[in-house]
């Protein structure tokens, strides 16, 4: 069955976000290293990417690394920030083939200088593409988000370009990492854990929350079909009846 042509391109979700989770676990069923799992998480990133960009959405964006995962063994974290620097090195022309601009949110700062050198070229060099943003959240965790943003609001009312009167969810979106992205509308989170692990926390006030026992590396475009199909089946209310939406 062909699940694609299931899906109402009129009703796609505008931000989809995923918490690609189950990487260890997927190589450790195997007898394999973690690092394997996360190799192979790469072939989901792709299939994921190259399927939301032929449906039409307009925001993708991927938990990759959490500002929690800088706690996991050295030699893990290694192993993490040189596969994204290949992983750059590899998908920079997918990214251009198919017109996708790559963004990345969290504190970029902490990254290896490696792996912000070339993340900061991929993202220069597709900046002008606008069929879909990409975005890695590297080094990202909501609350760090949260105290940057008011922290850059605070600077602002200190020097009176902002009165606090003013201060409305515009104004805090607008000093987000995710300042020009719509709101999540689908959180997807794979390999059975049901939360969210400080992921977007003001941005998905209203998302609809999609959880799969699929493991990430198991995870490909059809998933990903399974995922929109049962979200365009959900009536999103927003605090209203139904029968005002209907
Ligand atoms: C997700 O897979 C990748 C990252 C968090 C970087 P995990 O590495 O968390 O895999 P599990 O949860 O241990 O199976
Ligand atoms: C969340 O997964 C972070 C990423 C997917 C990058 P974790 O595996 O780190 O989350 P917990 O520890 O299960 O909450
Ligand atoms: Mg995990």
């Amino acid at each position: 069955m062909d699940l694609k042509s299931e899906i109402n391109t009129n009703k796609l979700p505008k931000h989809l976000a995923i918490i690609m989770d189950g990487n260890g676990r997927w190589a450790k069923q195997k007898g394999m290293l973690r690092a394997i799992g996360h190799e192979n998480g790469t072939k989901s990133v792709r299939q994921v990417v190259e399927g939301c960009a032929e449906l039409g959405i307009e925001n993708l964006t991927l938990f990759a690394f959490s500002t929690e995962n800088w706690n996991r063994p050295k030699l893990e974290v290694q192993t993490l920030m040189k596969l994204l620097v290949s992983s750059l090195k590899k998908e920079i022309k997918t990214l251009q083939d198919n017109n996708i601009r790559l963004m990345a949110i969290g504190n970029l700062d902490n990254l290896p200088k490696k792996a912000f050198k070339e993340l900061s070229e991929v993202i220069d060099r597709t900046k002008d593409n606008n069929r879909m943003v990409l975005t890695l959240a590297l080094s990202y965790g909501s609350r760090e988000e949260l105290i940057n943003t008011v922290k850059k609001i605070s600077i602002k009312v200190k020097n009176n370009i902002i009165s606090p009167e003013n201060i409305d969810e515009s104004v805090i979106n607008k000093h987000l990492y995710t300042q020009n992205l719509h709101d999540v509308d689908l959180l997807i989170r794979t390999s059975g854990e049901q939360r969210i692990s400080n992921f977007l926390l003001w941005q998905i006030a209203y998302a609809e929350l999609y959880f799969t026992d699929v493991l990430w590396p198991d995870f490909t475009k059809q998933h990903l079909y399974e995922a929109i199909i049962e979200y365009q089946k959900r009536e999103r209310r927003f605090g209203k009846t139904s029968e005002q939406i209907n």
